[in-house]
């Protein structure tokens, strides 16, 4: 006889659910031991493209592929247990028609086990959120500040300051409702923005960058461990990553060059 580990993740529904409630903790995560440890805080872990910035160094999420996207919610399916994994598509992958965004969407669903995907929002996409949700692909949109098309605003500045962007804004949050999305990330906008769109629309928002006026909030997981010297000016820093990286190596250096070390073979067991 075979026992399968079954796990009860919490599921898109669940999160909808959420709206207006308990805040809907949020982070992302890019490898399977962060994962690990995000899994028994967080209500949703996203994989999301700016892996292609914090984690390989590139100067926007432009360049990050589906296959980067894969491979990394691979790594963190393996780690989080209950979690809702939602994994982001990348530039150019959903943008065309709403049939590649179905191939892409069910490769990242089939090759990693994530349970959603998130998709930048402009006025385009409502067709392909209903078209995904209507085959089986719970979707997370994201408004306001959309990376992904930072060479056509001009850079990661925030959003909505002329009165007719902060109504495309509600206005694209709602299509995105409408189409079916089970949250809406709002990314870089004031807080009167932030509130009309939670009050505008029936599924959580999830604030980045937008106030506390939104149903969850989600950060950038190593700006706001302390990985980077230069991050967004909202971002709160829970730790200090890159300064204890820094000493942890230099005292490796340190050992290293005064040679410093066990000598003993039979410490090679894990503790
Ligand atoms: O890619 C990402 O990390 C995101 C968050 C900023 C929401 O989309």
């Amino acid at each position: 006889m075979s026992a399968q580990k079954y796990v009860m993740r919490m599921t898109a529904p669940q999160i909808t659910a959420r709206k207006g409630k308990d805040p809907i903790v949020c982070l992302t995560a890019y490898d399977a031991p962060s994962a690990q440890i995000m899994d028994e805080y967080c209500d949703l872990i996203l994989v999301g493209d700016s892996v292609g910035m914090v984690v390989h160094g590139l100067t926007s999420t432009v360049g990050v592929t589906l296959d980067m996207m894969i491979l990394h919610g691979q790594a963190v399916m393996r780690g989080a247990q209950s979690a809702l994994v939602v994994v982001d598509m990348p530039f150019g992958s959903y943008e065309d028609s709403v049939e590649t965004a179905f191939k892409n969407a069910s490769r990242i669903l089939m090759e990693t086990g994530c349970q959603a995907v998130k998709i930048e929002s402009g006025s385009y996409a409502a067709e392909t959120i209903s078209y995904l949700v209507e085959r089986g692909i719970p979707v997370m949109s994201h408004v306001g500040l959309r990376p992904q098309s930072m060479h056509v605003l001009g850079g990661f500045r925030a959003r909505g300051r002329r009165a007719s962007v902060a109504q495309e804004i509600i206005e694209n949050a709602k299509a995105a409702a409408d189409a079916g999305s089970f949250a809406v990330v709002v990314e870089g906008v004031s807080e009167d923005i932030a509130n009309e769109v939670t009050k505008a629309v029936d599924i959580p928002t999830i604030g980045i960058g937008a106030s506390a006026q939104c149903d969850g909030q989600i950060l950038v997981t190593p700006d706001m461990l302390g990985m980077f010297d230069r991050v967004p000016k909202f971002v709160k820093k829970y730790g200090d990553q890159r300064a204890q990286t820094q000493a942890a190596v230099k005292a490796y250096a340190d050992d290293v060059k005064t040679r410093n070390f066990p000598t003993d073979a039979n410490l090679y067991h894990f503790k």
